[in-house]
């Protein structure tokens, strides 16, 4: 078989291990060739390719980003209907299709295979926001990098008795807050799906200046207080006119600092949670989601997504997949405020 494959949406650290897994077991084992599509679903639409052979992967599950690029193109809202890409594909011999993505690339491709393109998915996202696996790979860098800027922030925090506010990524769900705060021993962690009061959070700042420490909260970028809208808007406007959005640790620390009179600094990781090498952890996942997909392809199982379910990786209906959002249940946030303040 003839397979291509595509990276699309936010980039994630483990895409080029998916791929370099894909290659050299569908190679070895199957004796498959494979292409890669040019950024995401842009190169599926407009027949964007690139050659796979085995030593372009040689090396590659240690590289961030990904070799064939990304981009949140929708392949229904750029002119590339099921009819479109399917004379793509026969134009260059593909049989199948290995979408590598998240949610919006995921629901995309269970819609083509409802269609009837022959694709199978692989779950990708630093926000392990996707149902249906117990991890996605890229969440472990996420959280890895994040709590190392929680212990550097902790140090300087005491040097001057400082309150700090790390905002992490997380647009709408809480995981890497959730994990990267307990790793670091934050003192609040702030995630969208549990409503907080700044009277809560500046509590837990004032019981952990009243011990003489320094106060660390962690937010997900996601977060709004009770009282804000969602877009947090109120921030003003940007020199085109458009709402300012996120920033909610910008927001937080001069709030924390008006009500407790800590001195307070707001720090936002940003993409460097998504940049570089990643994690062993994520390396062996995506390693074994390239492989099983390959598997999934080589069986004809179309329309499904390769999963972790315990150590077990397996597969499942992209459909079950994106049906909601993994959301923090309340009771995981709940045991880790036990320990706040
Ligand atoms: O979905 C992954 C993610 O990294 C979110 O955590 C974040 O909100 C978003 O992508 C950022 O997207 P962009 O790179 O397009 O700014």
């Amino acid at each position: 078989m003839r397979i291509g494959i595509l990276t699309s949406g936010g980039d994630c650290p483990g895409l080029n291990a998916v791929i370099r897994g894909a290659v050299l077991k569908g190679d070895r084992v199957y004796g498959h060739e494979f292409v890669g599509f040019r950024w995401g679903w842009k190169g599926v639409v407009e027949g964007d390719l690139m050659e796979l052979p085995r030593h372009r992967v040689r090396g590659l599950s240690k590289e961030g980003g990904t070799i064939l690029g990304s981009s949140r193109t929708n392949p229904y809202e750029a002119g590339g209907g099921p009819e479109n890409i399917q004379k793509v594909l026969d134009k260059n011999g593909i049989d199948a299709i290995i979408a590598i993505g998240g949610e919006g690339t995921l629901a995309a491709a269970r819609r083509l295979s409802d269609d009837g393109l022959k694709i199978v998915g692989v779950p990708k996202t630093i926000d392990n926001d996707l149902q249906a696996t117990d991890y996605t790979f890229g969440f472990d860098t996420a959280v890895g990098i994040a709590t190392e800027a929680i212990d550097r922030l902790r140090t300087t925090a005491e040097s001057h008795q400082r309150c700090m506010v790390v905002e992490v990524m997380g647009r709408y769900v809480g995981w890497i807050a959730l994990h990267a705060g307990m790793a670091g021993g934050a003192h609040a962690i702030l995630i969208p799906e549990v409503s907080t009061t700044i009277e809560q959070i500046c509590e837990w700042v004032e019981s952990v200046r009243d011990r003489g420490r320094a106060p660390v909260i962690v937010v997900s970028e996601g977060f709004h207080l009770p009282t804000m809208d969602g877009a947090h808007s109120h921030k003003g406007l940007d020199p085109f006119g458009r709402p300012l959005l996120g920033g909610i640790a910008d927001i937080l620390a001069p709030m924390i600092e008006e009500r407790t009179g800590i001195e307070s600094r707001a720090t936002v990781i940003g993409h460097i949670q998504r940049g570089g090498a990643p994690s062993a952890f994520d390396r062996v996942l995506a390693t074994r989601f390239g492989m099983a997909a390959v598997d999934a392809v080589t069986e004809a199982r179309w329309g499904t997504m390769v999963a972790l379910r315990g150590t077990d990786v397996v597969d499942v209906s992209i459909t079950e997949a994106t049906r909601s959002l993994n959301s923090v249940p309340r009771r995981r946030w709940e045991e880790a405020a036990l320990l706040f303040g």
